[in-house]
């Protein structure tokens, strides 16, 4: 099979580790560069749990480090969800994998102007490197496939009424990226709210067995005891854990189990609504579309593709 290359941005970040861990169990993607944001964490922290985790995964690629701030508001991380380390009550070893010398933005500039063929960008934090990429190197641009990005909402938000995290922390970078001509698919709340994983399907997991498994179901449950409650969409949210960033990535690896509509969207960048995507359903804007908007999942088959990446990631990683 004709693997997709593809960059990874990222702020891990417990749905960010299994995004990870799916991406690099794929033999669809090949992972060129891993990027990281600040997010759910500081940068410093965000880019230390790619080290370790990835580290652990026994991947070999580059990592390379993100700005430090969104581009003009303070960082708001969200360690109230993913725990002080990002990880939940789950450590990794040190990492054996080092930060690259170039800094993300340069990195992701090098390797897409390097590539045979136009590459993908998975992005589940803010947005800040790729706008940043954009702005500084409109020559990127044509040798970006596609964005395929977990954020925003049309829905509601889980930061304010109506704006989604992602969105929230860094709404200039959103907007930059939303206009600059780019192909998007947004995976925002409207679509991960109804990719949940219930507890019984999280006991596949850990019916694996191994301490590799264990970690695994350790976060999911410390995400499941500090998720935000999302009264609709989900049943039971006590039970359901909404695996926003994985999305991203099998919107990539296996885009038919969505589906979704092509809008025009735009991002509010100041005052209360900051950060609120407006989603143009309706087409009342009159302006091209510029995304794809996902909004509904096949469920089943999106919790048979992520129980079945733990299970072959298990077969490789080792741990006494
Ligand atoms: C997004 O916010 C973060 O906490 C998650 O990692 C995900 O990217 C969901 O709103
Ligand atoms: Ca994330």
């Amino acid at each position: 099979m004709n693997k997709k290359p593809v960059i990874i941005d990222t702020d891990p970040g417990i749905d960010d580790a299994m995004m990870l861990i799916y991406a690099f169990a794929s033999d669809a993607l090949d992972v060129k560069l891993v990027t990281t944001e600040a997010g759910n964490l500081s940068q410093a922290k965000t880019s230390y749990n790619a080290q370790a985790l990835l580290s652990y995964l026994q991947v070999d690629v580059e990592i390379a480090k993100g700005l430090e701030h969104p581009i003009l508001r303070p960082l708001e991380v969200a360690e109230d969800i993913h725990g002080e380390t990002g990880f939940g009550t789950i450590t990794f070893p040190a990492p054996t994998l080092p930060l690259s010398e170039r800094g993300a933005v340069e990195a992701m500039r090098q390797v897409l102007l390097a590539s045979d063929e136009p590459m993908t960008i998975i992005a589940t934090g803010p947005l800040t490197n790729v706008a940043a990429l954009l702005l500084a190197h409109p020559e990127v641009k044509p040798h970006i496939a596609h964005i395929s990005w977990m954020g925003g909402s049309a829905v509601g938000g889980n930061m304010s009424p109506t704006a989604e995290f992602n969105a929230y922390v860094d709404p200039h970078a959103a907007e930059i990226v939303f206009r600059s001509g780019v192909r998007i698919t947004m995976s925002g709340l409207d679509v991960t709210h109804k990719a949940y994983v219930t507890l019984p399907e999280v006991a596949r997991i850990r019916a694996i067995g191994t301490p590799f498994a264990q970690r695994v179901e350790q976060m999911l449950t410390f995400y499941l005891a500090n998720m935000h409650e999302t009264p609709f969409h989900t049943p039971n949210y006590s039970t359901t854990l909404r695996f926003h960033d994985l999305c991203a990535v099998i919107a990539v690896t296996h885009p038919h189990v969505f589906s979704g509509m092509d809008c025009y969207v735009s991002v509010v960048v100041d005052g209360q609504a900051a950060g609120t995507t407006h989603v143009d359903y309706m087409g009342r804007t009159g302006l091209l579309p510029n995304a794809h908007v996902l909004h509904t999942v096949d469920r089943d088959a999106f919790v048979d593709l992520f129980v079945d990446a733990v299970t072959r990631m298990n077969e490789r990683v080792q741990d006494a």
